[in-house]
């Protein structure tokens, strides 16, 4: 399966490492669901390292499921049509989720949505599960706006393409908006405590974090 989003050229090692962690971690016999899962691109990743598992996946486009359903192996994927800014509304089966992940979605939600989200992750882990988080972070500090714009630079050197870029922090600023509201790694290490998750930064590339959140 070809990857959906392009735009990203550090996802690729970061999404491996989020379907290892997944793989390595979930015990045989329990569930992942995924928050935002598109056509499936991520599952996929993970059924390649662990076919076994079973993944619920939840989105708003009916045809991005329909797509993610045609594509995954039969048997191993459920589809549930949601908003997550109703995230009470959405029917999730009643599993026991070893592991619950969202990426490159949370950026598409209102903070008090990117709550309810990580709140409802923790009410349904197994004990000792964990929630994966990946997606970009918020840059509040234009005095480190310098430094953020070398690592970009960097990946476009690296990788040969770039990434979402401002030429300065007032740009940077200017380009947020109701699709594009990234949380600040500060508010996840609030949010995540708050919703009885241990938080961990396991990785870091510019501002393209994974953090894991730990139940119990
Ligand atoms: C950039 S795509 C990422 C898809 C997949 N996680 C991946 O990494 O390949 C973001 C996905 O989040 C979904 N999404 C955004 N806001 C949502 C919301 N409020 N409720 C449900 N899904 C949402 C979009 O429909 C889209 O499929």
């Amino acid at each position: 399966m070809e990857d959906p989003v392009q735009r990203h050229p550090t996802r690729g090692e970061q999404l491996d490492i989020l379907a290892t962690l997944i793989a390595d971690t979930v015990d045989r016999g329990q569930a992942v669901l995924e928050f935002g899962c598109g056509v499936g691109y991520v599952a996929h990743l993970i059924l390649e390292k662990r076919p076994d598992l079973d993944i619920v996946g939840v989105d708003r486009k009916g045809d991005a499921l329909q797509q993610a359903q045609d594509t995954l192996p039969a048997g191993r994927f459920t589809a549930i049509e949601g908003d997550l800014e109703a995230i009470g509304d959405i029917a999730i089966p009643d599993k026991a989720y070893g592991a619950i992940f969202t990426a490159l979605t949370f950026h598409d939600l209102p903070d008090p949505a990117k709550q309810a989200v990580i709140a409802a992750a923790a009410a349904r882990l197994a004990p000792g599960g964990c929630f994966l988080l990946y997606d970009r972070l918020r840059l509040d500090a234009p005095s480190l706006f310098p430094l953020q714009q070398s690592i970009w630079s960097r990946i476009e050197r690296v990788h040969g393409r770039g990434m979402r870029t401002a030429d300065s922090f007032n740009a940077y600023v200017e380009d947020l908006g109701t699709d594009n509201r990234p949380a600040r790694l500060a508010d996840y290490l609030d949010w995540f405590p708050a919703a009885g998750l241990t938080p961990q930064v396991l990785h870091l590339h510019g501002n393209v974090a994974l953090i894991g959140g730990a139940k119990g």
